[in-house]
């Protein structure tokens, strides 16, 4: 099954669960509990999304294996595509009936991922990327932001859960606010990247994702020709994820790396 193929059924898979989600904020939030810290919070909906989405794949490509996160996964099996899924990116946003969170679904081969797509649940705006066939949301191909000037740029970032990673991140944003147009901290991660992918943002960057923050949303930003990375020539993960558009990207390396926002907690 080719990029192509298998985002189709990401696809398919997204849209339902999508539904899901809205629908159970609808109704009612339930079983709010939390994981990491205090403020990181887990509701019955996230977890019902993600058995959806896997029960959803299963069906489609048995002998798969699914990253997810809330109920992790099994290690990658050789030369099989391991889906990585985020039911609902945004969660604090679900939480308080802020309509900006996304499910997020990726399909990766030998460790590289190939297809993703990421859909708004609230707006159902989906955009969507396979490797080599480039980003675009319904018939729109994305090409990321015009802007060269970081000081004229609109940047998009995300603060952790733990409170040791927030100050760290707090006095990185602190630095980085007087020297560009304005900072947006929007609460998904996966549509944050799909903003820079479209130019609705110049640029993002965070420390501490996760895999299924980055999976589907990192590729669609570069296949949006936007450079998805860590500082100082180093790939993205878990220390920093900067995606930028070619001409901002150098700057704004620059500017991070000179604040070590990949380094502390
Ligand atoms: C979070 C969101 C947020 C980002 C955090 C993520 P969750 O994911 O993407 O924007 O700043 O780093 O953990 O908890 O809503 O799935
Ligand atoms: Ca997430």
């Amino acid at each position: 099954m080719n990029e192509l193929e298998l985002l189709d059924i990401a696809v398919q898979v997204a849209v339902e669960a999508a539904d899901t989600a809205r629908r159970m904020r609808n109704e009612a939030i339930t079983d709010v509990g939390t994981k990491s810290t205090v403020t990181d919070v887990v509701t019955a909906a996230d977890r019902a999304v993600e058995q959806q989405v896997i029960t959803a794949l299963a069906a489609r490509r048995p002998g798969d294996t699914v990253l997810g996160e809330e109920f992790g996964g099994a290690p990658v099996s050789g030369g099989g595509v391991r889906w990585i899924v985020d039911p609902i990116d945004g969660t604090v946003n679900y939480l308080y009936g802020l309509a900006y969170y996304a499910v997020s679904i990726a399909a990766e081969v030998d460790g590289e991922v190939v297809a993703g797509v990421v859909r708004h649940a609230t707006t159902g705006e989906t955009w969507t990327a396979a490797k080599g066939h480039g980003a675009w949301r319904e018939g729109v191909r994305l090409t990321g932001s015009p802007a060269t000037e970081l000081g004229l740029s609109l940047l998009g970032t995300g603060f952790g859960y733990a409170k040791e990673r927030r100050a760290q991140q707090a006095g990185v944003v602190a630095q980085v606010l007087p020297v560009v147009r304005d900072i947006r901290r929007m609460g998904s991660a996966a549509l944050d990247l799909c903003a820079a992918a479209e130019g609705r943002l110049d640029a993002y960057y965070e420390k501490g994702l996760a895999e299924w923050d980055l999976a589907a949303g990192g590729l669609i930003a570069r296949e949006a020709g936007l450079l998805v990375t860590g500082l100082s020539g180093r790939p993205a993960g878990p220390d920093m994820v900067l995606a930028a558009p070619p001409a901002l990207h150098g700057p704004l390396d620059a500017l991070l790396a000179g604040l070590d926002a990949d380094a502390g907690p």
